[in-house]
């Protein structure tokens, strides 16, 4: 029987970039993805039988849950959100950053009395998982859909709950990192019906791109 295709979803940006980087290095090209003019959100190698297509980073984990792509890169952080019944399958050690507690450093004192405090983030779960279940302190998580910075700075918020890559948007914002919640890397997911079904084929396209990272390392 013709192998079907195999799709991935990809979190559009730097993370599909990335992977398709690691992917070129196996052989499967798609130099149409990278195209930073193309409004294109498909796209297929025939040599291979695969189909890519760009979503939000949030989406992927849908797509990958309801089977609408059999596999999906995206971030722990937005893994770990989404909470969606999907498999993780690999660390792909790109996109590396930190979700971290921050504010002004003054906030440092509520953190450490355990105060009642408001929080905004993106990351509502994420957020209240580490407050909840791991500090055990009563807090008030404000929903934010970006900019999440500007909490502490116009008082939404006393502290944040966010990614930090570079520090360089909290350094130009007066904040700091208070407390570090869980470093943050690029997942390989997988549907969990696709990966009964087409074991050999994600097995191998996992063996080849691990054995690509650790060449690398
Ligand atoms: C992310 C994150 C921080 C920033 C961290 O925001 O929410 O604001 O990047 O990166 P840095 O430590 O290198 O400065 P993003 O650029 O995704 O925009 P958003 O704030 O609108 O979500």
């Amino acid at each position: 029987m013709k192998d079907r295709y195999l799709t991935i979803a990809l979190c559009k940006g730097r993370v599909a970039n990335q992977t398709m980087d690691l992917l070129e290095k196996l052989g499967i090209k798609c130099e149409e993805i990278k195209d930073k003019s193309t409004r294109k959100l498909i796209f297929t190698d025939e040599e291979h039988k695969l189909k890519f297509f760009l979503a939000k980073g949030p989406d992927v984990p849908t797509y990958v849950e309801y089977g609408a792509a059999d596999l999906g890169v995206v971030g722990s952080d937005i893994i770990e959100e989404e909470q969606r019944r999907v498999t993780e399958l690999l660390d792909l050690g790109f996109g590396k950053c930190r979700m971290c507690v921050c504010g002004p450093k003054d906030a440092k004192e509520l953190l450490l009395h355990r105060e009642q405090i408001r929080v905004a983030s993106k990351y509502p779960v994420i957020a209240k998982d580490y407050f909840h279940n791991k500090k055990y302190q009563t807090v008030d998580i404000i929903k934010l859909n970006g900019s999440v910075e500007l909490g502490p700075i116009v008082e939404l918020s006393d502290v944040i709950v966010d990614i930090v890559e570079t520090g360089s948007t909290l350094r130009e914002n007066g904040l700091d990192v208070l407390e570090e919640i869980c470093p943050i890397s690029s997942r390989l997911i997988v549907n969990r019906v696709s990966h009964k079904m087409q074991k050999d084929r994600i097995e191998k396209l996992v063996k080849d791109i691990n054995a690509c990272l650790h060449s690398e390392s």
